[in-house]
């Protein structure tokens, strides 16, 4: 039988895999031109892109599957060495038998439409910490739903992602539970920052989170901000010619953010080392290479221990005029100067490129086969 199938039902967490569900409609009826098929949503057609086990571009061993947590149907990638998976997650080579383990994680909520979970641009082992990535229990695959600035699942995802973390990955994978850090991009930093670091982020001491082109101020109340802002770091990271919604939503986020800073009593030296920010490269929405969305944000994401986990601040390759360093502390640079916002711009933070190689054909198991190439 087909590889990735038979993989996933091995693993028991995974009683509720996202089958394909293509045809089933919902309200997005194109109507007749298509012979009268509805347009799958891009949940739908992600479902059609198969999980399974693959390999990382650093060796480590990728599992992708999905998990029901609080109802909604999380799928995940998780990429670590293989041994490091516990025994009974259905990954080959897994030895874990506790799932207290020295790897920490770096896990990402990609921006509208899921690219960067396609993509997994920290899928290498970093400063020993392996990556996660999420994908948004949305139609749309937006995280926290909703659209532009207003998210309003918010709430129900920041939580998916903290009992994901805290419940469901402790049955998968070997980690050190006191190292988790996060990364957020486009519609994923809002959910971050508008609700992730407020609602839950009390329950991750000593976290990071690289919130990359988009940041919210806090939507909910906060819980213990005072400790929560002690302790987590945060990095702002955006470019010159970001969409212009964002272009207000992220000096409010950073306004907002050392405020509360400075409530919890750090200083102006504290505040900068906790946070900091960055908008110098030229380029658009996510484009920190100067060039393009996917290899700005995989260039963010490769010298992420830099920037988040006490390293020496710098990006390499990102794009000019800035020189890579980034870590730039927020207090006198919350009103961030970026170029003017392009009049033609749609204001859409969508991306999906990845769908472009989901073929709509009628049967899911050939699909599927030709993807993971089994025999
Ligand atoms: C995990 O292992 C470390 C090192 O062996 C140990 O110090 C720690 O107490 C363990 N934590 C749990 C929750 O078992
Ligand atoms: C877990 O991570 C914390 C924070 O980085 C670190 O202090 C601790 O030594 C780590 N524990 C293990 C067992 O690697
Ligand atoms: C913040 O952390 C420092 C040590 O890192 C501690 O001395 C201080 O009391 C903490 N402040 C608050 C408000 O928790």
């Amino acid at each position: 039988m087909y590889k990735a199938i038979a993989l996933t039902t091995l693993l028991t967490l995974s009683s509720a895999i996202a089958l394909p569900q293509r045809n089933r409609g919902g309200n997005s009826n194109t109507g007749g031109a298509g012979g009268g098929k509805k347009q799958a949503t891009a949940f739908q057609q992600a479902a059609q892109v198969p999980q399974g086990v693959t390999q990382a571009t650093d060796g480590s061993t990728i599992l992708d599957n999905t998990v029901m947590i609080n109802g909604l149907p999380i799928r995940f990638k998780i990429s670590a060495p293989a041994d490091q998976f516990l025994v009974g997650s259905g990954v080959p080579g897994a030895a874990a038998t506790s799932a207290n383990g020295t790897l920490g994680a770096n896990v990402l909520l990609h921006g509208d439409g899921g690219q960067s979970f396609f993509d997994m641009p920290n899928q290498a082992v970093q400063a020993n910490t392996m990556g996660v990535a999420l994908l948004a229990p949305n139609d749309n695959l937006f995280w926290g739903g909703g659209s532009g600035l207003d998210r309003t699942d918010g709430v129900a995802h920041a939580q998916a992602v903290n009992d994901f973390v805290q419940k469901a990955m402790p049955k998968i994978v070997a980690m050190n539970a006191s190292n988790v850090v996060f990364t957020g991009v486009s519609g994923g930093s809002l959910l971050m920052s508008g609700f992730f670091i407020p609602g839950q982020m009390q329950n991750f001491p000593n976290s990071a989170v690289e919130l990359n082109c988009g940041a919210l101020a806090p939507q909910v109340a906060f819980a213990d901000a005072a400790t929560v802002m002690n302790q987590t770091r945060i990095h702002y990271q955006s470019t010159q010619s970001e969409l212009a919604s964002l272009q207000d939503s992220i000096p409010q986020a950073i306004a907002a953010y050392e405020k509360l800073a400075v409530a919890a009593g750090l200083s102006t030296d504290q505040v900068n080392q906790m946070q900091t920010v960055d908008n110098t490269p030229q380029g658009g929405h996510c484009e920190f290479d100067g060039k393009d969305f996917v290899t700005g944000v995989q260039t963010m994401l490769t010298s992420f221990s830099n920037v988040m986990q006490g390293g020496n601040g710098l990006v390499a390759g990102i794009g000019a005029p800035s020189k890579g360093q980034v870590a730039n502390g927020v207090v006198g640079n919350e009103k961030l100067k970026f170029a003017a916002a392009k009049k033609r711009e749609a204001e859409s933070m969508l991306q999906m490129r990845w769908a472009q190689d989901v073929v709509e054909g009628d049967d899911f198991a050939v699909l599927a086969c030709d993807r993971s190439s089994c025999e």
